[in-house]
């Protein structure tokens, strides 16, 4: 037998350390640009209704699938199949879970580097040291190996102290203080010039945007939002104890999730008109927006040089705010492969972190290596592909393979009066049908 497991001290912990990984680079930096790319408020609109129908349904399947298993993600799903066949397909949708969620933390880790770098950036300024500024700004694949490392270590540091010592500590210290940050940074860029026409562009809703690929978009945003599909939340529900209730839980994360990626909006967008008041430029040649690594690292960067001496610490703040959204997600992606790593192949938690942690950071090179012809491909056969697949995998093994009794008992669990609760009458058959149709559905448009 393995080592005990660990397990969240309280339903606080357990909610930071969830909501700590649903709120990441894709709620501060995704969520806010695709907003403005597609019709602001209309793209708003339509991501809080898929949010909530789609993305909080499979969030349930997870969180419910794991806590009954108490396991990572091959076993939980082998443990809840029935015979050969959803054995055989537990293997695979298991598996599928660990490999990409290690794909999508090899390159979240170099994103993530690139904003510990830029965090280092006005520090380096203070202490007059331009040569170190330029470098840290520099896209040199010196660069990005050394912050890819340094945040890799910080992931592994705080998975090799477990689950209450690690993950849940950490998330409930550093929760508060992106929120905090965020707010701060929101009041300060709201009163600079221009801030008003950005706070427009994302509150006016333009509804001929609604479009098939919109509503692709929402989804994929949502999917990636709430970090599901891949085990991270699978694994925490398996930490959280029996005594608290499943749908608050995962409804009050949901509800996190999607008021920080709302909040964020409201700082990002009406940064960008700042910026172009203050003479750069945030749109692309084709007229657009400016969304992808410009905006990060070099509209926002532009605008807070452009603040004197103020701008310093405006920008340490916005990069703090970015390495912080990172870790809380990027723990959680360890999470998976380390947690199976522990319980299947019995290794310590202390020998797994740094060899799962080391074999990642060896993907992430290989990535910043081959830049050009690697990492959007990465990115997109984790998110575009698997993410949707194992979430359709996951609401199948919730809906139609784990036998209905259980999966009501362990709904009922913490939660005495669930039979009066809506979420009873609907989640059950809803998981079983519209979620795996909805999912594959938006899947097969995309693909095609
Ligand atoms: N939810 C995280 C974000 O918004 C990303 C993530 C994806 C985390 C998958 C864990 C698993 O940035």
């Amino acid at each position: 037998m393995s080592a005990p497991r660990g397990q969240f001290s309280s339903n606080i912990g357990f909610l930071m350390a969830a909501a700590g990984s649903a709120v990441g680079l894709g709620n501060i930096w995704g969520f806010p640009t695709k907003a403005a790319g597609n019709g602001g408020a209309a793209f708003v609109v339509v991501y809080l209704l898929l949010a909530f129908m789609l993305a909080y349904p499979a969030l349930m399947a997870e969180l419910t699938i794991g806590r009954h298993a108490r396991r990572n993600m091959v076993q939980a799903l082998r443990g809840i199949s029935t015979g050969p066949v959803s054995r055989f397909f537990a293997n695979l949708a298991g598996f599928g879970g660990i490999v990409v969620a290690s794909l999508i933390l090899s390159f979240y880790a170099i994103v993530a580097g690139w904003m510990v770098a830029y965090l280092a950036d006005p520090f380096a300024n203070l202490f007059g040291m331009s040569g170190a500024a330029e470098w840290l700004t520099g896209n040199s694949t010196a660069r990005n190996l050394t912050f890819t490392a340094i945040f890799s270590g910080m992931t592994m540091l705080i998975i090799a102290a477990g689950v209450e010592k690690g993950i849940e500590r950490w998330s409930t210290l550093l929760m508060p203080s992106l929120i905090v940050l965020l707010l701060l940074l929101i009041v300060y860029v709201l009163t600079q010039p221009g801030a008003m026409t950005g706070l427009e562009v994302y509150l006016m809703p333009d509804f001929s945007h609604l479009s098939p690929e919109l509503l692709i978009a929402a989804m994929g945003q949502a999917f990636f939002s709430l970090s599901l599909g891949v085990g991270t939340m699978l694994i925490y529900g398996s930490y959280l104890s029996r005594q608290e209730s499943l749908p608050r839980l995962g409804a009050l994360v949901t509800l996190i999730d999607v008021g920080i990626a709302f909040t964020a909006g409201l700082l990002i967008l009406p940064a960008m008109y700042v910026a172009q008041e203050a003479g750069t430029q945030i749109f692309s040649e084709t007229g657009e927006l400016i969304a992808g690594p410009g905006l990060i690292l070099q509209v926002l960067p532009a605008l807070f040089d452009s603040m004197g001496t103020a701008g310093l610490f405006v920008a340490i703040a916005f990069f703090a705010l970015m390495v912080i959204a990172s870790l809380t997600s990027s723990i959680s992606m360890l999470e998976v492969p380390v947690a199976f790593t522990i319980e299947n192949l019995g290794v310590a938690r202390r020998i797994a972190t740094p060899l799962v942690g080391l074999v990642i950071f060896a993907i992430s090179s290989a990535i910043i290596v081959n830049f050009d012809s690697l990492f959007g491909l990465v990115v997109s056969a984790s998110t575009e592909y698997g993410q949707p697949l194992l979430g359709v995998a996951l609401c199948v093994f919730a809906g139609w393979i784990w036998r209905r009794d259980q999966l009501l008992a362990e709904l009922q669990k913490g939660h005495e009066d669930i039979k009066q609760t809506l979420f009873w009458k609907i989640w059950p058959w809803y998981v079983r049908i519209v979620c795996p149709l909805l999912i594959l559905a938006a899947f097969i448009q995309s693909v095609i």
